[in-house]
């Protein structure tokens, strides 16, 4: 979810519905506004749906009755309680003057649900987040903090447990906004006469630079004219990390595209340059924090690698390059299957945690399981200071601006130049790799960006095959080696964004089941190895697609340029640089992108929000 809290001069509902709009990649399955006038009142409307709803609903009741500096709104992926308008945020309680907005989830809510409908309080919603409002309310109504909107706050915040993210604004008290934290993002935006809260930076980014992020457990009042933080207990002695944004407006923008999405995917070349400066010098690769020594660096035995979605398929092929550039065993897990299972961790153990937003709830109690058991964790991730990072022991940070499309894109190609970075880090900390080998890497790095940027170039014809393909109910994709990780994003992008059926397979385990898909017309996708750098794994594959074409699929190539033996057995070619084996995912990806993404927009799908996704998941 995406949440904003606002107390200023600017007409609230205004900055509230923009930063809404840059933050409803968070979640979209609903959407409101609570906004407080000076007088005492609180005006809230919600919606089902789209922010678009929302709009269209205020737009009727008339902006007019929705004045006022002060406001708060959301944006909703829905946990608890079907995507309806009585589960929309914001929640009042029954006074109608406390409002709630909120995201992640509090586990405590049935027995606080319990205790107030004892107390004859009628809940109405079928959310987790609605007993927070009237807990508030009652406590602000009587007993040792009546009267004290910050207490009455507190007192509640302390009873909660779970993940939380909490904005609450009361009608009796325009100048400020309580928002609070535990586990998923906030930070604070500090003005010129204006004060922001929000999941992130993007919704005040129009308005200042200057932000502030808070800690865990950390509580934070906004007025007009400051901010104070505190923790639960109102103890203003805690430490926050103030810090100025880097990127404009622009980049969180679509610049002159149609989706966010399609203006990533050419992002591509920058996000893996960018990713590379400032982590390589003097011929060492260099994290962005690490806490620990060298020599426990050297110590590491073992290598879990945990994400999910994208992030995890990035993860896939750290396990190539980690394995083959130390010798250490590298093991790929999906982040919410790792602790459940028992996972044998140690102080020897290096955890790779991959996360573009830092915040997903799976990646994180993976990363706390690890610590748990004394294992040291690392982070990749796209966003400063998100919980991860925070988290981990070592950051590694992929820096491709933000990332709005849901689907992921230019953060995926950073994160897999982040893996190798870090392959390469460990490599040249067990010695297991000379300074002008890892130097060699660092070079074939540097030459991607170059490479990306050609294979962009293949769009139209990308394009071209995919509008003949848009009608499909499956396609299939096969890859082998690296090759087999890229097959499975692939399938990922078609799915979540076409709504496709689509799936990836190692291409050896064709024979073995996946066959038997195979009928007249079914398209398969083939990333094909070079013939240069595998060439027995080429001709195995060159022997898969015959079997395809020979039971009726159509197959679509994606292969090396100059690599003719494939032409007989393609029906539709895609050309690609020629790239030692390593880095060719990050090539032959991106067709793979723009396929889905042309597929989705030839069915009329909105590629930047996918139906039922959200873009960071900070759930479990
Ligand atoms: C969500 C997004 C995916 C993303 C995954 C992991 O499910 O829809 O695109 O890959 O989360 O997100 P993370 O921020 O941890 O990389």
């Amino acid at each position: 979810c995406g949440i904003v809290g606002y107390v200023g001069y600017r007409d609230a509902l205004d900055v509230v519905v923009d930063a809404l709009r840059r933050m409803e990649y968070r979640g979209y399955d609903s959407a409101g506004v609570a906004i407080v006038d000076g007088s005492g009142a609180l005006a809230v409307e919600r919606k089902a749906g789209r922010l678009a709803n929302l709009e269209a609903e205020l737009d009727q009741t008339g902006r007019a009755a929705y004045a006022g500096a002060t406001g708060m709104g959301h944006t909703r992926w829905a946990t608890h309680g079907a995507p309806t308008d009585r589960n929309a945020h914001p929640h009042r309680d029954v006074t109608g003057k406390v409002a709630v907005v909120h995201n992640g989830i509090i586990e405590n809510f049935a027995p606080l649900r319990k205790e107030l409908e004892d107390a004859g309080v009628e809940l109405n919603s079928d959310t987790d987040t609605e007993v927070t409002v009237h807990l508030v309310a009652r406590a602000y109504a009587e007993g040792p903090t009546a009267g004290d909107f910050v207490a009455s706050a507190l007192s509640v915040l302390r009873r909660l447990e779970g993940a939380f993210t909490l904005v609450f604004a009361h009608a009796d008290h325009p100048d400020r906004i309580v928002a609070a934290r535990r586990s998923t993002p906030l930070v604070v935006g500090v003005g010129q006469g204006e004060m922001f809260v929000a999941s992130d930076v993007t919704a005040f980014i129009e308005h200042t630079r200057e932000a502030v992020e808070l800690g865990q457990d950390q509580v934070v009042v906004i007025t007009a004219d400051g901010y104070t933080v505190t923790d639960f207990d109102g103890d203003a002695d805690v430490v926050t990390k103030p810090f100025t944004i880097d990127w404009d407006l622009a980049a969180a923008e679509k610049g002159g595209h149609e989706f966010f999405m399609l203006k990533e995917i050419e992002e591509q070349p920058a996000g893996v340059a960018d990713t590379l400066i400032g982590h390589y010098a003097d011929g060492q690769v260099v994290l962005d924090e690490q806490r620990w020594s060298d020599q426990e660096l050297r110590e590491i035995d073992k290598v879990f690698v945990v994400a999910c979605g994208s992030s995890y398929h990035a993860g896939l092929l750290a396990k190539y390059a980690i394995e083959h550039w130390t010798r250490i065993p590298v093991e790929v897990e999906l982040a919410s299957e790792f602790r459940y299972r028992d996972p044998v961790l140690d102080r020897s153990t290096l955890v790779v945690a991959i996360s573009q937003s830092g915040e997903t709830a799976d990646t994180l109690e993976a990363v706390r399981h690890a610590k748990d058991q004394k294992a040291r964790v690392l982070a990749i991730c796209n966003t400063n200071g998100a919980q991860i990072p925070r988290e981990a022991d070592a950051v590694l940070y992929t820096r491709t601006g933000p990332e709005i499309g849901v689907a992921s894109t230019k953060a995926f190609l950073a994160q897999i130049t982040a893996n190798y970075l870090v392959g390469l880090a460990l490599a040249q900390a067990r010695g297991v790799k000379y300074p002008d080998e890892v130097a060699a890497e660092f070079n074939h790095l540097e030459l991607m960006p170059k490479l990306v940027a050609k294979v962009l170039e293949s769009a139209p014809q990308v394009r071209a095959i995919a509008r003949e393909f848009a009608h499909q109910s499956t396609v299939l994709f096969l890859g082998r080696h690296v090759g087999y990780p890229v097959a499975l994003e692939g399938a990922l992008k078609l799915k979540e964004l076409a709504y496709i059926h689509a799936e990836g397979f190692a291409s050896g385990e064709l024979k073995h089941g996946p066959i038997a898909l195979i009928e007249e017309g079914v398209p398969v996708i083939v990333v094909m190895p070079s013939p240069k750098g595998r060439a027995v794994l080429h001709s195995k594959l060159l022997s898969n697609i015959r079997e395809v074409q020979a039971r009726g699929a159509r197959t679509i190539v994606i292969a090396e340029e100059g690599d003719d033996t494939v032409r007989p057995f393609a029906d539709h070619l895609i050309e690609i640089p020629a790239a030692p084996t390593l880095y060719q995912p990050l090539l032959s990806t991106v067709p793979l992108q723009i396929f889905a993404a042309e597929v989705a927009m030839q069915r009329g799908y909105d590629i930047d929000k996918p139906r039922n996704l959200a873009k960071s998941v900070t759930v479990e």
